[in-house]
């Protein structure tokens, strides 16, 4: 008889875009738009047709969110106050996607960080909140440019990609379908951004992720067993974004603002605090791990508040920054990516058999746990 498989992370992968907009920079082009579109429209405030625009601040902003720079693949045009928008070249279909090409660095970093050579990957799951297009699959762009054999196709869970990626590799896996399989997230968010809105134009960054998620017969010695993954859906408004092709006569500007990016802040913290807190205590107990002894979670980054409420009702105290490390004060919150960038950043100094959590919640609502342990 077949032996039995176990899903293991051989690695993560990291890229980071290398332009930085910091909350001052953000906030001086915010206001400068601001004060443009409130001279503009003067004369329409003054009979009370329109309202004035309020401007930001980098006090609201650190105190709100946590959140104190982000990483972009276009700043000047971000900033530009008559832009406000990120804009790059168009590439032909010839030339590799923007979306492929920052999904393929990050790839690239796992297969070496795990020293496995891409004709032994499987499959490639393109996980993310926005693909650059439908069709043909961003995961089978990325497939190709990488050499990889197999199959690849997209999904997108909003900011709970990753995870359902993660869970969808891994039962690959369990099943026998593949032995190696790449989850990819770039995560270009500056285009879903309404960068003109004051409640939300500090929120995202950019980056790329990939995780890879072997069998552990074929794995390095050095990786995470996966103890277990639960994923959860419940529907909702909260945050959601409207644009698609069965609207695509509208525009997708400031006179259209739930053609990009949504959100009512508060209820999203109201509601997923508790859902996500009682998910992974309960997910815990069917794996008999106390979630008091968990070395370490690295969750979602969103909101620095939300984070210190549910590593509190999950720990049992007031976490530190060992025990649940912060990533969003440099890449503000990067939807899918977040709480794999934590881990990418933040596991290296793991003993052997320390147990840790990566938790990812968002948008539809979703939320993924994945329950990892540290062997070699
Ligand atoms: N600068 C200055 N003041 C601002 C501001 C800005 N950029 N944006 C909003 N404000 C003001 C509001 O007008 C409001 O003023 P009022 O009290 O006079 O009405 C006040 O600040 C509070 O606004 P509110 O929207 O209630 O802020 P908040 O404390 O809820 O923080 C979020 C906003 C978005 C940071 C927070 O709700 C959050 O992060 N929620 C979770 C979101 C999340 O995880 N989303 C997932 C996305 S994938």
């Amino acid at each position: 008889m077949e032996p039995a498989k176990h899903p293991v992370i051989s690695s993560t992968g990291l890229f980071t875009p290398e332009d930085i907009i910091t909350n001052e920079e953000l906030v001086a082009s915010f206001n400068a738009y601001v004060d443009r579109f409130n001279a503009e429209n003067a004369a329409a405030i003054e009979t009370g047709k329109v309202e004035p625009l309020q401007p930001s601040s980098v006090e609201f902003i650190e105190k709100a969110s946590g959140i104190e720079s982000r990483h972009v693949m276009a700043k000047e045009p971000v900033l530009d106050p008559a832009i406000m928008a990120p804009r790059w070249e168009e590439r032909g279909d010839e030339e590799l996607s923007i979306l492929a090409e920052i999904g393929v660095k990050a790839a690239r970093d796992a297969l070496d960080r795990a020293g496995r050579d891409a004709k032994d990957v499987d499959a490639v799951l393109c996980a993310a909140s926005n693909m650059q297009r439908p069709y043909p699959a961003m995961a089978i762009e990325i497939q190709q440019e990488l050499g990889i054999e197999g199959f690849g196709f997209d999904m997108n869970v909003a900011c709970s990609s990753a995870t359902f990626g993660i869970q969808t590799a891994a039962d690959y896996i369990r099943a026998g379908n593949a032995r190696s399989v790449l989850v990819v997230s770039p995560e270009i968010t500056s285009g879903h951004l309404n960068w003109c809105d004051r409640d939300s134009h500090f929120i995202f960054g950019d980056v790329a992720t990939a995780v890879l998620v072997e069998d552990a017969a074929i794995a390095p010695e050095r990786h995470w067993d996966i103890l277990g993954t639960r994923l959860k859906t419940v529907f909702s408004n909260n945050i959601r974004n409207n644009f698609g092709f069965l609207n695509r006569a509208h525009p997708h500007t400031a006179e259209a603002p739930d053609k990009l990016f949504v959100q009512e802040g508060r209820k999203v913290f109201k509601e997923v605090v508790p859902m996500v807190s009682q998910m992974i205590v309960d997910e815990a107990e069917r794996l008999s791990i106390d979630p008091q002894r968990l070395r370490r979670l690295w969750l979602h980054q969103a909101n620095a508040g939300m984070n210190r409420l549910i590593a509190h009702r999950v720990l049992g105290h007031e976490a530190n920054d060992d025990e649940s490390p912060t990533v969003l004060d440099t890449y503000g919150n990067t939807s899918s990516a977040g709480s794999i960038i934590a881990f990418h950043r933040h596991s290296d100094d793991l003993k052997s058999g320390d147990v840790g959590l990566i938790c990812s919640f968002g948008a539809g609502y979703s939320a993924g746990t994945v329950f990892v342990r540290k062997a070699g």
